[in-house]
């Protein structure tokens, strides 16, 4: 089945090949794209984490602060003052860099013009009133926190630093500054984690009144400590069976509580503004690591820090590119329709000039077919538990196979010449 999913979102003719970036090649940046920004500093180091990141120290921040202001006016300078949609600042901890943030912000409005959202990433060692408060004086009027667990066992097994109280006084803080929409990530699939103990932290986040939910199943990334571990035997995850149990009653509890889900691991009350850092159609990505998407090619920049902060000076620190042909293009967009569990007809009437039923035949009467759908009408297709579990096992792969070879081979290398997926 996976195979079968996986075929149906790529061509065989595509070379899923990046390159080295090529200073001289033109870049280019569509009408409508969201604008995200990656802060690389942690307190804690998870050993699940995948992300870019390093201990936070505070010359550092200043000059990766530096770097960033310079990227910012590189992009000014090529393309002009454009327009973003909206603003993502992800991490490590992005509200560790508190500090320089309204330099940052202040650049930003400068050299762009931001309309939409702009939303922070941080974790619940990181949230004070205080501090809540000034992000909010900044513009920032969406936020999410990484909690995990409610429950010390959990948050003692995946290594991180704080307790439960910590974390059930995050919400309260946040709750009192009043954004306009708050995120809680979670973690399921933990080993020895059960259904109840998923219930207990489903209704913690509920009874605080948080707008919208993202639970992930524990990704064990090969490169990561815990994947390591888990190579060596000595780390017993639950099932396929288990996890499967476990997301499906994800899906009913929150359904039963009156969220909706807006992707496979994300569920909203209220339909207030839902965010998430990666289903944008086009973004510009901005500090190392970053990923860029312009309908026509996906960048990457350089994962490496020092590299980032030396190359900004004369150059974009992007290092690998890799050409998506129009098909692939319409594949992708698919693909991240799906990942929201919505297909917009529309949407893809608009972006494509083009007929999705004709485009993508026997993709749409396969999910039909196999009883992925729960509601069709003449714009939108939405999938149901069984198809977002589905869709939300091929992410698991994708994000295993795919985004592990290129992290892996960037992070040890800043300017790879190849990589080959
Ligand atoms: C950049 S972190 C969020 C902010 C902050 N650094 C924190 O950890 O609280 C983004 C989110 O990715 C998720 N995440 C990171 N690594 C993961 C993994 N291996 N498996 C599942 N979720 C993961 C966590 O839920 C985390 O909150
Ligand atoms: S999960 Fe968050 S706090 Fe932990 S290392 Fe990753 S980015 Fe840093």
């Amino acid at each position: 089945m996976l195979s079968l999913i996986r075929n149906m979102l790529s061509d065989k003719s595509d070379d899923f090949t990046f390159h080295r970036f090529n200073q001289s090649n033109k870049i280019s940046l569509k009408e409508k794209s969201g604008l995200y920004i990656h802060i690389p500093f942690c307190k804690n180091s998870c050993p699940y984490c995948p992300y870019i990141k390093t201990a936070y120290n505070k010359d550092l921040a200043q000059e990766y602060k530096n770097a960033l202001l310079k990227e910012i006016r590189l992009y000014h300078d090529y393309f002009g003052k454009r327009d973003f949609t909206s603003l993502y600042i992800g991490g490590g901890t992005p509200t560790l860099m508190l500090n320089e943030m309204e330099d940052i912000l202040g650049h930003l409005h400068k050299y762009f013009n931001i309309e939409g959202d702009i939303a922070i990433e941080t974790s619940p060692n990181e949230t004070n009133k205080k501090d809540l408060a000034k992000l909010k004086r900044l513009g920032i009027n969406l936020i999410s926190i990484g909690i995990q667990s409610f429950d010390n066992r959990y948050l003692n097994k995946i290594g991180r630093n704080y307790n439960m109280h910590s974390a059930l006084k995050a919400l309260e803080d946040v709750n009192s500054i009043g954004f306009d929409s708050v995120n809680i990530d979670l973690i399921f699939a933990i080993e020895n984690q059960t259904i109840d103990d998923i219930k207990n932290d489903l209704s913690k986040a509920i009874s605080h009144n948080i707008n919208q939910i993202t639970c992930y199943p524990l990704f064990t990334f090969p490169f990561s400590e815990i994947g390591k571990i888990k190579q060596l035997k000595k780390l017993k995850l639950p099932n396929h069976l288990h996890r499967k149990k476990m997301y499906y009653f994800i899906n009913k509890f929150l359904s039963e509580n009156g969220y909706s889900r807006t992707n496979v691991w994300s569920f909203i009350k209220n339909h207030k503004n839902n965010f998430s850092s990666v289903t944008r159609d086009y973004y510009l990505g901005l500090g190392a690591s970053s990923g860029s998407y312009n309908g026509e090619t996906f960048y990457f920049n350089t994962f490496s820090l020092s590299e980032y902060i030396k190359s900004v000076n004369s150059k974009f620190p992007i290092s690998i590119a890799m050409n998506v042909s129009k098909k692939l293009e319409k594949n992708f967009w698919l693909y991240w329709q799906l990942y929201n569990t919505t297909i917009n007809k529309n949407s893809y009437k608009e972006l494509f000039q083009a007929n999705i039923e004709k485009d993508f035949k026997f993709s749409l009467k396969l999910i039909k077919m196999i009883r992925f759908i729960e509601h069709e009408d003449e714009n939108i297709i939405k999938l149901n538990t069984k198809g977002s579990h589905w869709i939300h096992l091929v992410q698991n792969y994708y994000a295993l196979k795919y985004v592990n070879k290129i992290w892996s081979v960037s992070k040890n290398n800043p300017w790879p010449d190849k990589i080959k997926l």
